[in-house]
């Protein structure tokens, strides 16, 4: 594959000449814990936060900011920043450049009706004109890198093109593109086309997002929407490898199957690594299966882990099942792609979860 150079401004690579990989942003999921251990697997190239929310009260949250003060994974972090008010969203650049941030990068693409209903995240995509002026403000205020990360438009595209000549005028440093609209939510088809479109029509790198599922499909999202690189969210919770066998199918080289011994393994990792002295093991252990809900989809074609994992309501318990599913015959390769049909549920499209940002925290068996 004949890769796009990243440009100088940005940080380079792990892999001069290789696309560019990223974690994308998830509320609850890419905080510290979950950044070192998917780096024990291979770093992608950039983190992103969670989001800041940003409004008149709001002072840059401390787990958050964990993520960028105690980052030992050697790869930059962007913070994300959600609001609209530019008072506020400066004061918040201004505190954040006081830590390690790699850049600022401004959410606009959150489909949590709490959220767009406040005229931020995916909602601005509804208004161009404010999308200018805090663009205008952002840049003026960030010296350094300033991205963007957004959905196709609201329930339409009418605004897309508008959208992306402000991404140029305002010279932005990195533009995402989840490929749907805010009203397609997680699970509808992603729209590469538009991708692509957009690819044409910025200067700045462009990162394709939505349902990157594996190392193969990220060559083959690559080249159909000419992309500087990928951004992977729900596939990287279940397959934390995705970034090594990204570069691996990059650079042309054999990509290294997981066997479901190497999952059972990532499971204890990232049990030790979500493990805050007081919480309850009740609350740990919830808090687990939010991440093996993704995981599940590619252990057997019949969602029987899932369905065993849902149930467990203790720490022995729950690593039983893992036990009992992973460790049978461990050798046997994870599947790259999740099965079909395998859906992870409760998921962002849940009811309970709309009425807050898109978070899986409330999520219980
Ligand atoms: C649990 C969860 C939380 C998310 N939180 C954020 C967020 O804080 N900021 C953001 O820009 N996108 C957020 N997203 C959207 C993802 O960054 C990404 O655009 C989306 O999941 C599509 O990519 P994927 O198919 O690789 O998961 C979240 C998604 C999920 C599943």
């Amino acid at each position: 594959m004949k890769p796009d150079p990243v440009p100088a401004s940005l940080p380079a690579g792990h892999v001069a000449g290789l696309p560019l990989t990223a974690l994308a942003p998830m509320q609850d999921v890419t905080d510290l814990a979950f950044m070192s251990v998917v780096s024990h697997y291979g770093a992608p190239d950039f983190f992103f936060t969670e989001f800041f929310r940003v409004h008149a009260q709001s002072h840059p949250e401390k787990h958050i900011l964990r993520s960028i003060e105690e980052n030992a994974t050697g790869r930059p972090v962007f913070a994300q920043l959600i609001g609209e008010d530019i008072t506020h969203l400066t004061r918040t650049v201004a505190d954040l450049l006081r830590h390690p941030v790699a850049g600022i990068d401004l959410n606009l693409g959150c489909p949590a009706p709490k959220v767009y209903k406040k005229n931020v995240g995916g909602g601005l995509l509804r208004d161009p004109d404010r999308i200018d002026e805090i663009l205008g403000a952002l840049r003026a205020a960030v010296p350094g890198l300033l991205t963007v990360k957004m959905r196709l438009g609201f329930d339409d595209t009418v605004n897309f093109d508008r959208i992306l000549e402000l991404v140029n005028s305002h010279r932005v440093d990195l533009l995402t593109i989840h490929g749907r609209t805010v009203k397609e939510m997680y699970r509808s088809e992603v729209h590469y086309d538009a991708i692509a479109h957009a690819v044409t029509r910025v200067r700045c790198p462009v990162l394709a997002n939505g349902n990157v599922t594996s190392a193969s499909r990220a060559a083959a999202i690559l080249r159909e929407t000419g992309a500087a690189g990928v951004m992977i969210g729900r596939h990287a919770i279940r397959n934390p490898w995705i970034f090594r066998q990204c570069r691996q199918q990059f650079a042309g080289q054999p990509v290294t199957p997981v066997t479901l011994g190497d999952v059972r393994e990532y499971v204890g990792r990232l049990y030790r690594a979500t493990t805050i002295p007081g919480l309850a093991e009740r609350l740990h252990v919830n808090k687990m299966k939010k991440y093996l809900n993704f995981v599940g989809q590619s252990v057997d074609p019949a969602g029987a882990f899932l369905h065993d994992m849902r149930r467990a309501e203790s720490e022995a318990a729950l690593f039983e099942v893992c036990d009992r599913h992973l460790l049978a015959d461990p050798n046997r390769t994870f599947s790259p792609e999740p099965f079909a049909g395998v859906i992870a549920r409760p998921n962002c499209e849940t009811p309970s979860l709309l009425t807050d940002g898109c978070s899986l925290d409330t999520i219980t068996a």
